[in-house]
């Protein structure tokens, strides 16, 4: 697969056209951003890690019948994928309160949400990823409701493959963030499923093995993706 022109270069990734139809390459960068961009740092490796975790779950998902768009690595940290239509949504998946949802509303850190709560925010950094509901999905026209109700089913049983096999690693799914896109009349789940965009705690001791280390400077952030990835991967 040859990488041609640079289709988008996001905060974390660069999206560039391949010499195949329908196929484009990600470069997991070593870039790292939180509070919508206001901190911004480059740490050695960190693509790698969050590329290599995506891919085993995209396989582990494909293999339990969620179309996803991992076609293939080309190296640990660049991947080939189908190219999508991207819908404009960020869906989170939350098992336990934390982060936006207990700032925002009163929820206490850290009590189980049974059944998850899906919430849906609206991928424009222009405007700050406001939350929506269904009606505004729809009148905005950012997906048809037929498609809103299958986004819906795919996030919830990826919530419930994620967290099982998370879990057996002695790690609990908090939360995480999917985009999903189209091909034709189909949905695949895109963009990535990584350290950067899920909330994992270890079960025994409550320890933040993800992004929150960055946001909060709770400690080593490229030791902590280093021993996530592994019991995750390995
Ligand atoms: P954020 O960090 O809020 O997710 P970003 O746009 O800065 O936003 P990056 O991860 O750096 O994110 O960039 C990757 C871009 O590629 C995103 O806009 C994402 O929606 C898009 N993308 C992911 N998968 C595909 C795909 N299969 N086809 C087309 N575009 C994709
Ligand atoms: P959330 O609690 O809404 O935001 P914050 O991280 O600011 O507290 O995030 C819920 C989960 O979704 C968390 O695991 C991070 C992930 N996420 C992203 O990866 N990108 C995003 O743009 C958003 C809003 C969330």
């Amino acid at each position: 697969m040859k990488q041609r022109d640079l289709l988008y270069e996001g905060k974390a990734k660069s999206v560039y056209r391949t010499e195949k139809k329908g196929r484009l390459i990600v470069r997991f960068r070593h870039d790292i951003t939180a509070f919508d961009g206001g901190k911004k740092d480059v740490l050695q490796d960190k693509g790698s890690y969050n590329a290599r975790v995506s891919a085993f779950f995209f396989k582990y998902l494909e293999k339990h019948g969620v179309k996803t768009h991992f076609v293939s690595m080309l190296d640990d940290r660049t991947m080939v994928v189908r190219e999508l239509t991207m819908i404009p949504l960020e869906v989170i998946v939350r098992n336990v309160a934390a982060g936006s949802i207990v700032r925002n509303y009163p929820f206490k850190e850290g009590t189980k949400l049974d059944p998850p709560v899906i919430v849906i925010d609206y991928k424009d950094d222009s405007r700050h990823d406001p939350m929506l509901n269904d009606d505004i999905i729809t009148a905005l026209k950012l997906c048809t409701q037929g498609e809103l109700k299958k986004v819906k089913a795919v996030a919830l049983k990826v919530n419930d493959l994620l967290a099982g096999l998370l879990a057996e690693q002695d790690i609990t799914l908090v939360d995480f963030k999917m985009e999903f896109g189209r091909q034709g009349k189909t949905i695949y789940l895109g963009d990535e499923i990584s350290m950067d965009s899920m909330r994992l705690w270890d079960k025994k001791t409550g320890e933040s093995l993800d992004k929150d280390v960055y946001r909060f400077d709770k400690g080593d952030v490229m030791a902590t993706y280093n021993r996530v990835a592994k019991r995750i991967i390995e």
